[in-house]
């Protein structure tokens, strides 16, 4: 699938969030390496704090189905209501649950940029000296 129809699957993930507090909408879609797609939402909750991130609720039913391999993401958000064009990249949180399973050289983030640009960085250019496994791996080594 290439980075324009992600992002139209991110767009239409952005549909299903479910947002009474904020009212800003996001939308995820995230390609494993064998060509699936997951889509996510943010899910607000009352008490604020157990709010789910798009991103992490596409992580979180990939995982789920035994996926552990991926390849890139989308992510388009903004205030409900509207068409979103402004760039959503995504928060501290979902960075680091994006350093759990993809590989910080090659996992993919594209992002809209303005109506219909794009813009598209390296989990390593979104987390520079990031902590992950192969931190973990390397400290059990010694
Ligand atoms: N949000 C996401 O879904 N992804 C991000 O990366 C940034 C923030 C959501 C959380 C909350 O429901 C709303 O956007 C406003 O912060």
């Amino acid at each position: 699938m290439t980075n324009t129809e992600l992002i139209l699957e991110a767009k239409k993930a952005r549909e299903h969030a479910y947002t009474p507090y904020s009212h800003f909408k996001v939308g995820a879609a995230l390609m494993t390496k064998s060509g699936k797609i997951y889509h996510g939402c943010n899910i607000e909750n009352a008490a604020y704090t157990p709010t789910n991130c798009a991103e992490r609720t596409a992580f979180f039913k990939a995982v789920y189905d035994g996926e552990r391999e991926f390849a890139k993401i989308a992510i388009v958000g903004g205030p409900e209501g509207t068409e979103p064009d402004q760039m959503c990249a995504p928060c501290g949180v979902c960075r680091q649950v994006m350093m759990e399973f993809c590989d910080p050289e090659l996992f993919q983030i594209i992002l809209l940029n303005g109506k219909d640009k794009m813009t598209t960085v390296l989990l390593k250019e979104l987390v520079p000296y990031g902590f992950g496994p192969d931190t973990l791996r390397n400290i059990h080594k010694i």
